[in-house]
């Protein structure tokens, strides 16, 4: 089969396409024919490495897994025999953070890892794009126990992650503020935002005057320290990025005893997201954004879209048509 792959860490340029075997389902395991994968941010730290922190995860001199992708969709081709929650032909979609070796024409995964059963609405491009940047959305929403009415401030609303958030803000009944671009604020407010600012032109922490019970950088290019002001008291600050000098890993520690707090949102329990987002699309309350599509072959030019960090929303990797 084909497959994309590296042997080292590195950028755009150690990705190959090569012909390696077909994986074989151990017992617990189901063989899928992927269809489709998405290019998003944590491929890029599968296959850079970065930061250095994760290689204690997925390889600490050279990566693990030879296969790049980490989310995928398609179809059960082959179950093991202790499968009982798959049959062949099911359509399915999943991710796994550290790899999942999916960006090739047929993968392996067991049946209770992150991966369901794909709703009769979604083809595969809305399935997999519905998967890792929601995934991180729902995991840090989880952090801030947002309830209705709530007041909630989302830096980068269009990028994977924020397109998620917005949406799923706005299903638990939330007033959005969002921060995003020129180009977008209209595909902001179709996704429900209540208020926005275009970061091309205005400092949201210069001139909002709202007080926020929580602010969400889901770009990663604010601080605590800016936001701080425009938090109410008891106000959660959380980022899905490290900050400067790593600051958002130990602020909420010495946070812990203040009036506003930061949080760290470490990703964890994948079925739950997707269960989740499953549970929203079936009720028509969310659809993922996608940016552009490119096919298998030109895979390199989609890394290299994906890292420049403006892409708007997902972008796909098609496998098979
Ligand atoms: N903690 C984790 O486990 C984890 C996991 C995955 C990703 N991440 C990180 O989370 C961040 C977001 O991931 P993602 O997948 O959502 O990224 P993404 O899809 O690349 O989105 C980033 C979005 O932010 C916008 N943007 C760029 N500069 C901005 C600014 N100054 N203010 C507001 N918006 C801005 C970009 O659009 P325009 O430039 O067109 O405005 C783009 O749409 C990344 O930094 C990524 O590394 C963390």
């Amino acid at each position: 089969m084909k497959a994309i792959v590296r042997e080292h860490y590195g950028g755009p340029e150690v990705i190959e396409i090569k012909d390696i075997d077909k994986p074989s389902p151990k017992s617990n395991e189901i063989l899928v024919k992927v269809y489709a994968t998405t290019v998003n941010r944590t491929d890029w730290g599968v296959i850079a490495g970065d930061p250095f922190i994760f290689r204690f995860f997925i390889g600490l001199f050279s990566p693990k897994l030879k296969v790049l992708g980490t989310d995928f969709a398609g179809q059960v081709e082959a179950v093991g025999e202790e499968v009982t929650m798959f049959n062949v032909g099911d359509r399915v979609w999943g991710l796994r953070d550290e790899g999942l070796e999916s960006q090739a024409e047929y993968m392996v995964i067991k049946q209770d890892a992150g991966v369901l059963k794909i709703h009769d609405t979604l083809d595969y491009h809305q399935a997999v794009a519905s998967a890792e940047g929601a995934h991180y959305a729902f995991n840090g929403i989880m952090k801030l126990k947002v309830k209705a009415g709530d007041k909630v401030l989302v830096n980068g609303g269009t990028g994977a992650i924020g397109s998620a958030a917005v949406q799923m803000l706005k299903y638990f009944g939330c007033y959005v503020t969002v921060v995003a671009n020129t180009k977008n604020l209209e595909l902001m407010k179709s996704l429900g935002a209540d208020k926005l600012y275009n970061w091309e032109k205005e400092d949201f922490t210069l001139l909002d005057d709202e007080q926020y019970n929580f602010v969400f950088d889901a770009v990663g290019k604010s601080t605590f320290g800016k936001c701080k002001k425009l938090m109410k008291e008891g106000g959660i600050y959380i980022s899905t990025e490290l900050g400067p000098r790593a600051e958002n890993v130990y602020l909420p520690l010495f946070t812990y005893f203040s009036k506003r707090k930061v949080k760290f949102p470490i990703p964890q329990k994948i079925r739950r997201s997707l269960l989740f987002v499953n549970r929203l699309i079936k009720e028509g309350k969310f659809k993922a954004v996608i940016d552009r599509t490119y096919k298998m072959e030109e895979v390199k030019e989609a890394y290299k879209y994906m890292i420049t960090g403006h892409k708007t929303g997902n972008v796909i990797l098609e496998i098979a048509k």
